[in-house]
């Protein structure tokens, strides 16, 4: 008898980005000289507070279920954390800790969208907003930015406006484009949640990594009076290079707060002990580390930038934020960004992402989260890819 799936699970598309890694990773076992521009980790070792932080976890035996929605420890160090990067007061009711903040992310909608609710979403979008708006038997209304720079106009955002409209999922530093949505930006967003009374899911896990003039606002240093409608979701993964430790925060109106924790109890009740104490001392003690890497990872855009401005074929907007560098590819020998990946992958052993999984096609993302040897041999390999 075959197993009948069902009708939820059986429309996810699996995530491109790990597929594409996977991929390379075999390729790798088999020996080939591959190169990885395709997953989204620093590739950093956590800072010597978080390791410290759990060797003293393991040594005092916190090793037991903890509260569900994280310890107090943490909560308190996300809550001062707030306060003094954004001058914004949370209270320990009003913050929840998970394994990573895709499960947060997961929960919040959940616990926000309902049937047939549709939620925007600026494209190009990172992979899981789309599948777990769609696990919510909810529905994404996709908002087309490629024409203006990566960033939402008021005209695109109302137009997609409904009856149905419930919320929006805002992420800045964006993935995969590495925008920062400026002040007028986030200003138009807030004042359209304003007027259709929406919630905002404000993804600001790459919240450090901004270069340059650009600056990185939360949305509620802007339109203050929307406390009570914007859930902000965060994390240790990108800041303190702790993607394996799995821990991911969110804060928000108190109520909001207490029904994600109850999706969060059927779910995996807390999130890892040593990891959440890993997460105190990252926080506590990481601020220099967060300096140095940023701009490590500022040097290597630049460099980036720099290597790949004269290649023939390739479009790119300087990034902002993040770790990614999103390419233009329609006018280069091989347009399909599909076809793109896979035959570079195939060929010069590059692993890249196709624009596509971000409903961006004809674009690549190259993230540059990796050595500056990777990304000079990198481009090397595209300029002989596209000279072929
Ligand atoms: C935009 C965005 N949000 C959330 C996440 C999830 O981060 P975490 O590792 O904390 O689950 C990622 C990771 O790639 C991301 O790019």
């Amino acid at each position: 008898m075959k197993l009948k799936i069902s009708r939820r699970v059986s429309a996810i598309q699996p995530s491109a980005t790990l597929a594409i890694a996977g991929l390379a990773r075999e390729l790798k076992a088999k020996g080939k000289p591959v190169l990885s521009f395709s997953a989204g980790e620093p590739d950093f070792t956590s800072p010597e507070g978080a390791l410290a932080a759990a060797r003293d976890a393991l040594d005092k035996g916190e090793t037991r279920y903890t509260a569900n929605s994280g310890i107090p420890e943490l909560k308190k160090a996300i809550a001062a954390y707030y306060k003094t990067r954004f001058d914004l007061d949370y209270a320990p009711s009003e913050i929840i800790v998970s394994s990573g903040a895709k499960q947060i992310l997961y929960q919040a909608v959940q616990t926000l969208a309902d049937l047939d609710d549709e939620v925007l979403l600026p494209s190009p979008a990172w992979v899981s907003y789309v599948e777990q708006v769609r696990l919510a038997d909810a529905r994404e209304v996709i908002i087309d930015t490629s024409a203006t720079g990566f960033v939402p106009s008021r005209e695109d955002i109302e137009g997609a406006l409904s009856e149905k409209t419930a919320g929006m999922i805002i992420n800045t530093p964006n993935n995969p484009t590495g925008v920062v949505y400026g002040r007028d930006t986030l200003e138009m967003l807030a004042d359209v949640a304003r007027r259709n009374d929406l919630w905002i899911i404000y993804d600001e896990i790459y919240e450090r990594l901004v270069y340059g003039e650009a600056k990185h606002y939360n949305i509620l240093q802007i339109a203050p009076d929307l406390r009570d409608r914007v859930i902000t979701v965060n994390g240790v993964s990108k800041a303190y290079s702790m993607t394996g430790w799995r821990i991911g925060y969110a804060l928000g109106p108190k109520e909001a707060i207490a029904k994600i924790d109850d999706v969060q109890s059927h779910l995996n009740s807390n999130a890892s002990s040593i990891a959440q104490w890993a997460s105190v001392g990252a926080i506590e003690s990481g601020e220099p580390y967060v300096e140095r890497n940023r701009l490590e990872f500022e040097r290597r855009r630049d460099l980036l930038m720099d290597l790949l401005s004269g290649v023939e074929g390739l479009r790119i907007e300087q990034p902002e934020g993040a770790f990614y560098a999103f390419i233009d590819v329609r006018n280069s020998s091989e347009p399909d960004d599909n076809e793109f990946c896979r035959r570079i992958l195939e060929e010069k052993f590059v692993a890249l992402v196709p624009g596509d999984a971000f409903f961006a096609p004809g674009y690549v993302r190259m993230s540059y989260a990796c050595s500056e040897n990777d990304i000079r041999e990198g481009v090397e390999r595209i300029k002989e890819f596209l000279r072929r």
